[in-house]
């Protein structure tokens, strides 16, 4: 069945390729910048718990159903869903998942981009020993005067979609694979290097305590839903970007082994990256809670002060842009592939036009940080970034969840059970029934109370 199915945009080229173009996807700002500024923001030890139990129990199992649909599907999200509802014989509405995570993914490519934008800016400042001397204040105010400034954010948020609408237009094969490579690699390497400059801050215990010690009396029902909403966030899930990779993974490959070291690959970045912030952050007196601009007030500062900081910070920057790229490219690829199969257009067409629209949406987070910044409350924290504030939540942590407790409950309960187990190719063992378990049962579950728990959080 699943045999006569095929992509019309081209196949990965092999295993090695598929986990590189997954890892290039999950791994992105969520690990290097957004984890850190939550973890800060939500106190720690007990929010990272949380976030690696919801990874291990309800990311990784929602993973493998999300990849297996695609492959299974063999098209763009909204079509796979259709397709894969009918020969299931259920609702068409299915494809509505389809559509769901292609809003999802076209808003956080529009703030995802802006943010990206920051650290193309900063590999610039970086090469030109902007940080050299910087202490907490002066790596604050050069990050201020940076984001109260629409024109550059606009700038550089145009420089990086672009950047994305290059390699969506080339395709699978040509743009992505090769970047992924060397670059994947590479960041770890630096992570690892940096890591040795923490160690040496004389503060790396504490940035470890801060970071694995967990006090539970500073989890919230806030710190919980933002865990869940990260789990999803960072392994690219519930929008339909990793089905849409799945769709292009060859039948023979291991569902379940290439997804584990993607979602350890992903773990590890972000762990890592917190093991050097928080060593930084209380080595130089600054707020762990600080919000979304820890990271490039932090490292600048390391930067400034460590020998071959000017050529370590350039390459850093250039990394973490490469990173969001990787990532960039499955937030718009499930758009683009849906515009090519059905209103026919040409690949280059439907990428510009994608990220023609997401750079305009993108301008109201760039005047979130400055003019058109406001407040409000949810779950009792002041959120003070406006509509990127409002952004974020509305996708990490509401429809990313969503999205992804609707696969699981598609893989769980309404695909036949025996295609589940011919796509996952495992047998029937002990592995298959612990995953159905999980995606039939825990997932769908978790995620529904953990939404329904929080809707009284809202503004009203
Ligand atoms: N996983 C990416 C990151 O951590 C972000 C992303 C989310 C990418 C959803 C694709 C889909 O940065």
């Amino acid at each position: 069945m699943t045999e006569k199915r095929v992509s019309l945009h081209g196949m990965w080229s092999s295993r090695l390729v598929f986990i590189l173009a997954a890892t290039g996807s999950a791994v992105g700002l969520g690990n290097i910048w957004k984890f850190p500024y939550i973890t800060g923001l939500n106190g720690g030890g007990a929010f990272v718990l949380v976030y690696l139990i919801c990874i291990a129990i309800i990311g990784i199992p929602i993973m493998m159903a999300e990849v297996l649909l695609g492959r299974r599907g063999r098209r763009s999200p909204i079509n796979t869903m259709m397709e894969l509802a009918r020969e299931a014989g259920s609702s068409p509405r299915w494809s509505w998942l389809g559509w769901v995570g292609v809003v999802a993914g076209i808003l956080i490519m529009s703030y995802y981009s802006v943010i990206a934008g920051w650290a193309v800016a900063y590999v610039l400042d970086a090469a030109d020993g902007a940080f050299v001397g910087f202490d907490g204040d002066s790596a604050g105010a050069h990050f201020g005067a940076m984001v109260s400034n629409p024109g550059t954010l606009a700038f550089w948020h145009a420089i990086f979609t672009i950047l994305t609408v290059l390699v969506v237009a080339r395709g699978v094969r040509s743009g992505l694979e090769q970047a992924v490579k060397v670059l994947m690699p590479a960041l770890f390497l630096l992570l690892a290097l940096l890591m040795g400059y923490a160690v040496n801050t004389g503060y790396f215990a504490d940035g470890l305590h801060f970071l694995f010690d967990p006090d539970f009396s500073k989890l919230t029902p806030e710190g919980v839903l933002t865990a869940l909403g990260h789990a999803f966030f960072t392994l690219s899930l519930g929008m339909g970007a990793i089905m849409v990779y799945g769709s292009y993974m060859p039948k023979k490959t291991s569902i379940s082994k290439t997804i584990f070291t993607v979602a350890i690959m992903d773990t590890l970045v972000a762990l890592m990256a917190g093991m050097v912030i928080f060593p930084i952050v209380f080595a130089n007196g600054l707020q762990p809670a600080s919000g979304p601009g820890l990271v490039f007030v932090s490292l600048p500062i390391a930067f400034g002060e460590m020998s071959g900081g000017l050529l370590f910070g350039t390459l850093f920057f250039v990394l973490v842009v490469f990173a969001a790229w990787t990532s960039a490219i499955s937030l718009i690829e499930p758009a683009v592939a849906f515009l090519v199969e059905n209103r026919g257009m040409r690949r280059t067409t439907a990428a510009v036009l994608i990220g023609a629209f997401c750079w305009v949406l993108g301008l109201v987070t760039v005047m979130s940080f400055s003019s058109w910044s406001f407040s409000f409350e949810f779950a009792g924290a002041t959120k003070t970034d406006g509509m990127f504030d409002v952004l974020d939540i509305l996708t990490s942590t509401f429809m990313l969840p969503l999205g992804g407790m609707a696969i699981a409950i598609f893989a769980g309960w309404i695909m036949q059970r025996a295609d589940t187990v011919d796509e996952l190719g495992v047998g029937e063992g002990a592995g298959y029934r612990v995953w159905y378990t999980l995606v039939r049962y825990v997932s769908p579950f978790a995620v529904g109370i953990l939404i329904l728990n929080s809707l009284h959080l809202l503004p009203t």
